[in-house]
């Protein structure tokens, strides 16, 4: 090997190096900031809606048992008490009815299909805002 190649080779090799070394920096200086804290979910707008679509209001719509079309009627709940607990979105009925693994009864939606996580979670963020109507 010439002179000439060896330094040709190591130029490569060491622009190699820095090519890798700034592809790890880079996801860190491009991360766009923290969102601005979210608006406030309402259940007229964001959780009636997807009660409507997902068949809740069919079976607890009416006769008899847990009715879900207001925030009143989820306050008075079913036969384990109130459905939310404003503030607290995990530690209410509704929520731990909607997932996995529930503490009483079958998952919600009744036979399913059930709720994506991020529409569990659209869901629990209204409870832990205050479940407003
Ligand atoms: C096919 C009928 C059916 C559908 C659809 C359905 N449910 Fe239910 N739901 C039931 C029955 C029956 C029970 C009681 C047995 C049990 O707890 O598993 C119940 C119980 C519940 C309870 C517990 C009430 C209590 O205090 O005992 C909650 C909360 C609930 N459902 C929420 C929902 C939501 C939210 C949806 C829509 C995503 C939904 N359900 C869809 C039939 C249904």
């Amino acid at each position: 090997m010439t002179n000439i190649q060896r330094i040709f080779l190591a130029c490569t090799f060491s622009l190699v190096l820095a090519g890798c070394s700034d592809e790890g920096v880079a996801p860190e200086t491009t991360t766009p900031p923290p969102p601005a804290s979210q608006d406030t979910l309402t259940f007229s707008a964001n959780i009636l809606p997807i009660f409507q679509q997902r068949g809740c209001i069919g079976c607890h719509g009416g006769s008899g048992g847990l009715f879900v079309g207001s925030v009143t009627q989820l306050l008075q709940g079913g036969q384990h008490g109130a459905a939310i607990i404003p503030g607290n979105g995990s530690g209410s009925n509704l929520i731990r009815k909607l997932s996995a693994n529930p503490p009483f009864g079958v998952r919600m939606p009744q036979g399913g299909p059930y709720l994506s996580d991020s529409t569990i979670n659209v869901i629990k963020t209204w409870i832990d805002q205050g479940a407003k109507p």
